[in-house]
């Protein structure tokens, strides 16, 4: 499941990102490549750990954890620290998965990717190109979104960024071990949520049909659940 979250970072958030960013040391972005994905990816990245880093990091998991949206879809058990990168002067990153399971260097924290997500930084009127291309089910989802928006896409696909021919184009990206690991049964489950909401926003919380939903809704994340 493809999906968007609109917002995630407000104004004052995007301009201490930029703020930070525009004054951080950016290093080639193959220092976290596998070696399949390093022949595709022509970037800049932060050093991962590195202070910038690790401040703009634990804003954004925290922005994720006071974003309903994100948490309904993503049903996070674990979010890798997020990583940022910069495109420019033609940069792009062609075809390629993202590896399985993640591990943090130097410690023992791992994470399997079941949702890959990038959070946009720059004002996509500021650069030309820079396009995020995931190759879904149903054919190519092109996505470029205003800054501070989040896309979640399933980390199996199969995606590459579009080369950036004017302009920078700043993000974040990390990857999220859902307690849900099969994409169609979170989707089930989202797909539920929305709809008890809805309902409940129409007819009340202690409506019975929707305290019942409620009880199906949890019944199958107890079965599905790894926690
Ligand atoms: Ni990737």
């Amino acid at each position: 499941m493809m999906l968007a979250i609109p917002g995630l970072l407000d104004a004052a958030a995007l301009a201490q990102f930029g703020a930070a960013l525009a004054a951080a040391e950016w290093q080639d972005g193959n220092a976290t490549s596998g070696a399949q994905s390093a022949l595709a990816k022509r970037n800049r990245q932060l050093a991962e750990g590195s202070p910038v880093a690790r401040e703009l990091g634990s804003l954004l998991l925290d922005a994720l954890g006071r974003s309903p949206l994100f948490v309904a879809a993503a049903l996070p058990h674990k979010v890798y620290p997020p990583l940022f990168n910069r495109y420019a002067d033609g940069d792009g990153f062609g075809t390629h998965v993202d590896n399985a399971i993640r591990i943090q260097r130097g410690s023992d924290f791992r994470v399997r990717s079941d949702l890959s997500a990038t959070l946009f930084l720059s004002d996509p009127a500021s650069y030309d190109g820079g396009e995020l291309v995931v190759e879904e089910r149903f054919g190519e989802q092109r996505v470029k979104l205003a800054a501070g928006d989040l896309i979640l896409y399933p980390a199996s696909s199969l995606h590459h960024v579009l080369p950036v021919t004017r302009g920078t184009r700043l993000a974040a990206f990390f990857w999220v071990q859902s307690m849900v690991r099969d994409d169609g049964d979170r989707r089930t489950l989202f797909e539920l949520d929305s709809a008890i909401q809805d309902l409940a926003t129409a007819t009340g919380q202690d409506d019975p049909v929707v305290l019942r939903l409620s009880g199906i809704y949890h019944n199958l994340l107890r079965r599905w659940a790894d926690v």
